[in-house]
């Protein structure tokens, strides 16, 4: 199969384009022939080794994908060859960018035909993630005020609307949170400063999540708030609900920019730009 790999970590020049071995379902897989794979603000991350020392090389990045079930496992009992696919690869293993990829089935989830291919591979990350922390880390309520932070990337938008949607009061800023105060909730996307800022929004009782901080949420500088680092698994339920809130139009799929497997260099420069709108995809077959 064709895939985009790094054999170093680097800039975005280590992506290369090329064959790599086709993979094999092993017990409880499915082998997905890939359609679209999204890039997302953690592969660059992975790419430069800033969030860790890869070990083996090469390696295959991406970590949501949407295609087509080409090949079933021993005990896989739910899903089909031929059944459309979407999915965000587990914790730890990555490999979208490529043709083809072999995945636990239990985190796997059907892809309405209402979903592109596209769109589904676009909402798979940055959908789950929102979710998580909105729904389930910071418990979003009707009627609370939340500041969201960075609110162009993929992760936020989701999370503007899934908030909207909940009934809750959204503010959203990029550098303006001085003016912004009283909150219940704050959602940082975003990190370094912006993240510590986010505790002199918040009133008392109030509390924040932090997904660009690393495996801990930083520490707050008064005793009367509480920082949370929402724990993103992958299960085919979040998936689901990613597919019921665009169903019932509570969310929106994300301008996509789409891009060719081989044309990962260019995306990886416009991904660390941090400066786009919606989300970049891959357009692999
Ligand atoms: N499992 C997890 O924990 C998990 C999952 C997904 C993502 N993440 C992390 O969450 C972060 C966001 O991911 P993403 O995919 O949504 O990234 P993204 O689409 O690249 O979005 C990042 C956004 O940050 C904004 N931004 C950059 N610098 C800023 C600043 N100084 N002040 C305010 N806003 C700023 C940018 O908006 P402007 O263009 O307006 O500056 C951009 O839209 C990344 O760090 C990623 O690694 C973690």
């Amino acid at each position: 199969m064709k895939a985009a790999f790094i054999e170093r970590h680097g800039g975005p020049e280590v992506l290369k384009f090329g064959e790599m071995p086709d993979p094999v379902a092993a017990s409880g897989e499915v082998v997905v022939d890939i359609v679209a794979a999204s890039v997302n603000g953690a592969d660059w991350k992975v790419r430069e080794g800033k969030s860790g020392q890869l070990s083996k090389f090469p390696y295959i990045l991406g970590r949501d994908f949407s295609g087509v079930v080409s090949a079933v496992g021993e005990g896989v009992r739910d899903l089909r060859i031929g059944d459309e696919v979407f999915a965000v690869c587990d914790v730890g293993q990555e490999g979208a960018y490529a043709e083809k990829i072999a995945i636990k089935a239990a985190i796997v989830a059907k892809k309405p035909d209402s979903l592109s291919h596209v769109d589904a591979a676009a909402l798979s990350l940055a959908g789950l993630t929102a979710i998580c922390a909105i729904e389930d880390t910071l418990k979003l309520q009707a009627g609370e005020t939340i500041l969201i932070q960075g609110g162009a990337g993929g992760v936020a938008s989701f999370a503007i609307q899934l908030a909207k949607h909940l009934g809750a009061r959204v503010i959203t800023t990029a550098s303006a949170s001085k003016i912004v105060r009283d909150c219940d909730a704050v959602f940082d996307t975003v990190g370094g400063d912006v993240a510590q800022r986010s505790f002199t929004v918040m009133k008392p009782g109030g509390r924040a999540a932090f997904i660009a901080s690393g495996a801990q949420a930083p520490k707050p500088d008064r005793s009367d708030v509480i920082a949370l680092r929402p724990n993103v698994g992958r299960d085919r339920p979040h998936l689901e609900r990613i597919v019921a809130l665009v169903a019932s139009g509570a969310v929106r799929p994300p301008e996509a920019t789409r891009y060719r497997l081989s044309e990962a260099v260019t995306a990886h420069r416009v991904s660390e730009s941090r400066h786009f709108r919606g989300k970049l995809v891959f357009l692999v077959r």
